[in-house]
């Protein structure tokens, strides 16, 4: 494989072939927002892009969802760029940064090169924003959960969802720059809630 573009272009051909189908928020659409936004980032924070592209493209591609709950992105990442021919160190340092990024994994996991914040804090700004609302009613529909209930206390929702997770990432972000962009994400949520209470109670209409 004669360059680095190469190789990457490479890469998200087989991720977008391998999660071909895979709907509930996982699809390849998700991927490329990810890789988007961990090249935005790059620019703004540094690090090294190849290894960032890598790890972005391939970050989902054993999720432990799909796997039975074992998570095999790491073991998947390392098949496919050895296929490939791409370094060892790249290889390694891309199955770290896999296997570390997990919002599940946060308490166990090992600390992070800027390549590694920068992919997870693109992940984690697309479960926030407008795409955030949209994939929690994706999951919800998925797996028949409501997106808002009036006994919320002890009901699983989409809401609440924002509350339990969504709106705990942006003081989780590794980056500056991640935070900035979540900061305009959570607002954009918490207007979004405001009005959609407002139109579940009725009040928007009364004067
Ligand atoms: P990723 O692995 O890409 O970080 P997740 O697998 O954790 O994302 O979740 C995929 C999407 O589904 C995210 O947008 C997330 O907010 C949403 N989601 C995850 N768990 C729930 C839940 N219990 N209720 C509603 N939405 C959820
Ligand atoms: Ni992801």
């Amino acid at each position: 494989m004669s360059s680095q573009q190469a190789v990457v272009d490479h890469v998200a051909t087989i991720v977008c072939s391998r999660l071909e189908g895979q709907g509930a928020g996982h699809g390849f659409d998700h991927i490329q927002r990810v890789w988007n936004t961990a090249r935005v980032l790059q620019k703004k924070v540094g690090g090294d892009s190849f290894v960032i592209e890598l790890a972005a493209l391939l970050h989902d591609i054993g999720d432990a969802k799909f796997h039975d709950g074992e998570e095999r992105s790491k073991e998947f990442s390392t098949e496919i760029l050895q296929t490939l021919g791409v370094a060892v160190d790249v290889i390694q340092h891309v199955g770290m940064i896999v296997d570390n990024i997990s919002f599940r994994k946060r308490q166990s996991a090992e600390p992070l090169s800027i390549e590694g914040q920068i992919v997870q804090d693109a992940d984690r700004l697309d479960a926030l924003g407008a795409i955030g609302i949209v994939r929690t009613i994706e999951f919800g529909v998925a797996f028949n959960q409501p997106f808002y209930s009036d006994d919320a206390e002890d009901k699983k929702t989409g809401i609440g969802h924002f509350y339990e997770k969504l709106f705990k990432l942006r003081d989780l972000m590794n980056t500056d720059a991640g935070r900035e962009l979540a900061k305009v994400r959570e607002e954009f949520m918490h207007a979004f809630v405001a009005q959609f209470k407002e139109e579940w109670t009725g009040t928007s209409e009364k004067q």
